[in-house]
């Protein structure tokens, strides 16, 4: 199979093929999509298949409004109206309980909840009205690799196994939307992403509490994809603090060890000899936007032997940084 790229122009086919029950890969402001029709198990299953996922790792349905929830969701939370007007469209999943058969176990992974989120691209969004049905959006990358953040990534990963691309340039988070459960009394965050922990407590004026597995390692996800190795590049990745650069690539000198510098503009300019990505300036939004691109570019690099990371505060959008880098490193540091 051929996989096309598609323009914005050419909408009208990318939801023609997925109205058929072909795969269409779409972007966001998070990461780009693996999309298939929810409506229709056959395309959904495909998705597992290309993706090589496990089955019991539940998708987020994606929608064009909030309306497009109501055929699905049995009941909302109080608090849904006051969250859909200040997130939505935006990088929010929201978990909600839903009517018994309203959605194919192979959606829900057999669940009474399901994932709902309204992404922030036109684009998409009118995709998703012309193929006049939800579309399912796992990461549109290999199971395991990091999210795609451009139409290439998607293409690098899933060239030949899915119908089409439609490509709207690099999306400007670069991490996977935050997941809100709003199916029990408390809304509690199961994935932390770029709405953020103390974004959503300013505007509910209540605590949000993380996860018990975002506090404790020991403990089960809630959200099933968390348990699952996450973002990993081939090369290994060591997270380097911040008072340890001199030291770490002092190491890897004496060591022999090629490292690739994943890191903001202030530390690479003391590293001038090293393979190198670098943030775009020395904010954690720059830094979150460039993590899984750098990571995929490092680990195409000839040669490196080793990544080494910056790390950032976890709070935040550090939060999600973080949660993503320690994946990608096996929890990791370099130690001295
Ligand atoms: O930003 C994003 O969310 C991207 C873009 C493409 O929208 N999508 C994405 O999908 O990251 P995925 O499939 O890689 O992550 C979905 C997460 C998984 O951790 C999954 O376990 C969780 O949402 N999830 C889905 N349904 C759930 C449910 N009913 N209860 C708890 N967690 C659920
Ligand atoms: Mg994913």
């Amino acid at each position: 199979m051929e996989t096309k790229i598609f323009q914005s122009d050419q909408l009208d086919q990318a939801a023609e093929l997925l109205r058929q029950g072909e795969l269409v890969a779409f972007p966001t402001e998070t990461v780009y999509g693996l999309g298939a029709n929810a409506l229709l198990p056959t395309a959904v299953k495909q998705v597992f298949a290309v993706k090589g996922r496990p089955s019991d790792n539940p998708l987020i349905v994606h929608v064009a409004d909030f309306t497009m929830t109501k055929e699905f969701v049995e009941s909302y939370h109080p608090l849904t109206e006051k969250i859909i007007k200040n997130f939505w469209p935006g990088p929010l999943t929201l978990i909600f309980k839903i009517k018994k058969d309203s959605l194919s176990p192979i959606v829900t992974g057999g669940l009474s909840t399901a994932a709902f989120r309204m992404p922030d691209n036109k684009k998409t969004l009118s995709l998703i009205e012309k193929t006049q049905a939800p579309l399912v959006g796992p990461s549109a990358n290999t199971s395991g690799k990091p999210s795609p953040t451009t139409a290439l990534h998607v293409y690098h990963d899933l060239n030949g196994k899915i119908a089409g691309i439609l490509d709207d340039g690099a999306t400007s988070i670069g991490v996977e939307s935050t997941v809100l459960d709003l199916s029990g009394d408390t809304p509690t965050i199961l994935r932390p992403g770029a709405v953020t922990q103390e974004k959503l407590a300013a505007i509910l004026g209540i605590e949000v509490p993380l996860d018990k597995h975002l506090v404790s390692e020991s403990e089960t996800p809630k959200a099933p994809g968390m348990k699952y190795k996450h973002y990993s590049p081939d090369t290994d990745v060591l997270m380097v603090q911040p008072n340890d650069w001199d030291e770490a690539m002092a190491w890897a000198q004496e060591n022999n060890q090629k490292v690739g510098l994943l890191v903001s503009p202030t530390i690479a300019d003391k590293y001038l000899s090293a393979d190198r990505f670098v943030f775009a300036d020395d904010t954690i939004e720059a830094a979150t936007r460039g993590l899984f691109s750098g990571l995929r570019a490092l680990d195409e690099a000839d040669k490196v032997d080793l990544i080494f990371a910056q790390v950032f505060p976890e709070d935040h959008l550090g939060l999600a940084y973080m949660n993503r880098l320690k994946k990608a490193a096996g929890q990791k540091y370099f130690a001295k």
